[in-house]
């Protein structure tokens, strides 16, 4: 037998293939025609992968595409409306027929609202849960199959850190009920399907410098009371968000699952 690399006396045991390599990987990131999602896909095809850009909207959608295309990127737009089950279905089915494969699903897409809980409509309720915790369950259940199927795939769902403590002042009751339930979605089925070679993990942003926050930014008494309560003093950006979620969809997280990776500036340690 040939000698091993690692046992001849030269070898550099640095030398190793980097685990955050997604090259021939392919990945869908919903939500992604803007903010997180919008850098989550382009970090993930920087890294590699051939990008489905899924998302309502279809405008924003087919830019993003164009601008990792641009970059010399691989990757596409793909309409969703995480709301209905019929569309993520056809969406899965459409990447098995036109890319082969599935690896990587990332679930991002979601909607804030602020109204006091005493205010709240049955309708808006159900509105924002069924985006932020229906909309994830359907995709995961629906990228389930071809990857349990295979034996093989990573699924990252966006939560919040709205999902272990409530936020303040702005109101968001169903907001955070919801992030709360993808934490716990995300634990309930990384265990139905770690022996079967899926992982499922969530990150959880703390405030993020995008369309979702710049009300609440531009609204002084919020703002002063968002950076007073972070650590860090500052909103995150995008990229240190969608960097967490490449370490979950990689081989660099390989005993990983189940996991909820807090990125907020140290907001949930005080
Ligand atoms: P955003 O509002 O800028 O982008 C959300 C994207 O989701 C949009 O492209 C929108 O078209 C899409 N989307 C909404 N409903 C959809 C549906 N039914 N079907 C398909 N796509 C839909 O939001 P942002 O800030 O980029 O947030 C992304 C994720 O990160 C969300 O899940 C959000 O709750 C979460 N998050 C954000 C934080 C922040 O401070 N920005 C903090 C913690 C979590």
């Amino acid at each position: 037998m040939p000698p091993r690399d690692s046992d001849t006396p030269t070898a550099d045991p640095t030398r190793v293939p980097s685990p955050f390599d997604l090259s021939g990987r392919v990945a869908i990131v919903t939500g992604a025609a803007r903010g997180i999602g919008r850098q989550i896909a382009l970090t993930l095809a920087g890294a590699g992968a051939h990008v489905i850009v899924a998302d309502r909207n279809e405008d924003g959608g087919r830019a993003v595409a164009a601008e990792l295309q641009d970059a010399g990127r691989s990757g596409r737009f793909a309409f969703v409306d995480v709301t209905d089950s019929a569309s993520v279905d056809a969406l899965v089915r459409n990447v098995l027929a036109t890319e082969g494969t599935l690896d990587v699903s990332v679930h991002n897409a979601g909607v804030a609202v602020n109204t006091p809980a005493e205010e709240t409509s049955d309708e808006e309720w159900l509105r924002v849960l069924d985006v932020n915790l229906n909309g994830v369950f359907r995709c995961c259940r629906a990228v389930a199959g071809p990857m349990l199927l295979r034996g093989q795939g990573a699924i990252v769902n966006i939560a919040s850190m709205s999902g272990v403590i409530s936020n303040t002042p702005q109101p968001q009751a169903h907001y955070n009920a919801s992030k709360a339930g993808v934490i716990t979605l995300t634990k309930s089925l990384a265990g139905e399907w770690a022996e079967r070679g899926v992982r499922v993990n969530a990150v959880s942003p703390g405030y993020i410098g995008t369309e979702m926050t710049r009300a609440g930014m531009e609204h002084e008494a919020w703002r002063d009371r968002w950076l007073a309560m972070t650590p860090m003093g500052r909103v995150g950006e995008p990229h240190e968000i969608a960097n967490a979620v490449w370490y979950l969809a990689s081989d660099a997280s390989s005993f990983a699952t189940g996991t909820n990776l807090l990125v907020d500036g140290g907001y949930t340690s005080w």
